[in-house]
């Protein structure tokens, strides 16, 4: 079958998941029966191209990796993502424009378009999942398409489509873990010595975190990322503003090396659990001793542990061991499996 894609947000994921589907080309046709074309591009400041056609996706990424403006490439006038979403006629419409911790917009209207347009859409902005996900997910189903957002926790890991796939009906009764490498970094770091300061621009000369490192620092991103997690598999909406933050400002080295004394970890622990008809959501410090599973996650390893009522006496653990620093091509992956199994399934 051929799908028609496009892509509204062409960043460093969007590109990442472009260059892995033409690479996987060959696979995609032999394995799944699937050929595409790009009908539809949006950018902020690097315009929007439309052609129903085919655009020519190889240029179009030339121009942006450049800096450069694709709006020439369009066969149509477009001036706006949601024209893009409407004439591209795509089967697949890709959402990966900025995150938009507090309303999740312009995302959501993104995603909504793209659903009323016939299209599956598939995310990594984790806006639209804590925002959005009960009206999202509904209105997919009506319209016999799929919202996928496996790469919004976790990157290319499966942990969505874990609990949809490989583990139906089975109830989440809590999960921990660690689910923001920048403050794993840094404790990591501070662990051999170095200042809270030095490590946190460590983190930012690599480019994983941002010039105000707060929404890492102060636990934002677990937070929204813990919101995500809970609403879609306690089926529990939450907000970021719902989880019990605190982030890891106070830690000092001194807490650090008594720690380690004792053969022990600090970590900024996410977690969520059920209590009495509510999910208690948190983001905390906490120590952690070598019987954890988050005791060896290093770096910019991640990984989150799952109690579950049919799986009562032991608890299954999803990680990621640290690459660099993870980043846009872990992420493409997710939305590359979305992908597939989307198109696969309809
Ligand atoms: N980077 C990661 O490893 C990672 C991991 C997990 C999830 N995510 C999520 O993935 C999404 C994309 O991340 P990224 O790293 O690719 O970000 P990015 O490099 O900043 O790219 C964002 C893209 O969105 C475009 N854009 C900005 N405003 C837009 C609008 N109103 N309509 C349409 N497009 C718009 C930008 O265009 P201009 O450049 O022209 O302004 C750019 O092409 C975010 O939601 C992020 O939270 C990223």
């Amino acid at each position: 079958m051929q799908s028609k894609l496009a892509f509204i947000g062409f960043g460093n994921v969007a590109r990442a998941l472009a260059k892995l589907i033409e690479r996987k080309s060959d696979g995609l046709k032999s394995k799944y029966g699937i050929t595409y074309s790009v009908t539809g591009i949006a950018t902020g400041r690097h315009g929007f191209a439309v052609n129903p056609n085919g655009l020519d996706i190889k240029e179009a990424l030339a121009l942006v990796e450049q800096g450069k403006s694709i709006s020439h490439l369009s066969a149509l006038p477009v001036e706006n993502s949601l024209d893009v979403i409407r004439l591209s006629a795509a089967d697949v419409v890709f959402e990966n424009s900025p995150v938009n911790y507090e309303t999740g917009q312009p995302a959501v209207d993104h995603v909504r378009a793209a659903l009323n347009a016939g299209a599956h859409a598939i995310t990594a902005n984790k806006g639209t999942v804590v925002h959005a996900y009960r009206e999202l997910t509904d209105l997919a189903q009506s319209k016999g398409r799929k919202f996928m957002f496996e790469s919004t926790v976790l990157g290319g890991s499966p942990m969505f489509s874990t609990f949809r796939e490989a583990m139906p009906l089975a109830e989440l009764k809590s999960f921990k873990g660690i689910i923001n490498a920048t403050t794993n970094i840094i404790l990591s770091r501070m662990e051999d010595g170095e200042s809270f300061g030095d490590a946190v621009m460590y983190c930012q000369s690599i480019g994983i975190a941002e010039t105000d490192p707060s929404g890492d620092v102060d636990g934002w991103d677990a937070s929204i990322k813990v919101a995500a997690l809970a609403t879609v598999l306690m089926d529990t909406p939450t907000k970021p503003q719902d989880v019990d933050r605190k982030g890891i400002r106070d830690i000092t080295p001194a807490m650090i090396m008594d720690a380690k004394r004792e053969k022990k970890r600090w970590k900024l622990v996410a977690s969520a659990e059920r209590d009495r008809g509510r999910v208690l959501a948190r983001v905390a410090p906490g120590l952690v001793d070598a019987s954890s599973p988050l005791y060896g996650m290093m770096g910019s390893s991640s990984g989150l542990t799952f109690r579950t009522d049919v799986l009562p006496d032991y608890s299954i653990t999803i990680s990621e061991r640290e690459g660099l620093k993870g980043g846009p091509e872990e992420t493409a992956y997710g939305l590359f499996a979305d992908f597939i199994n989307a198109v696969s399934a309809t």
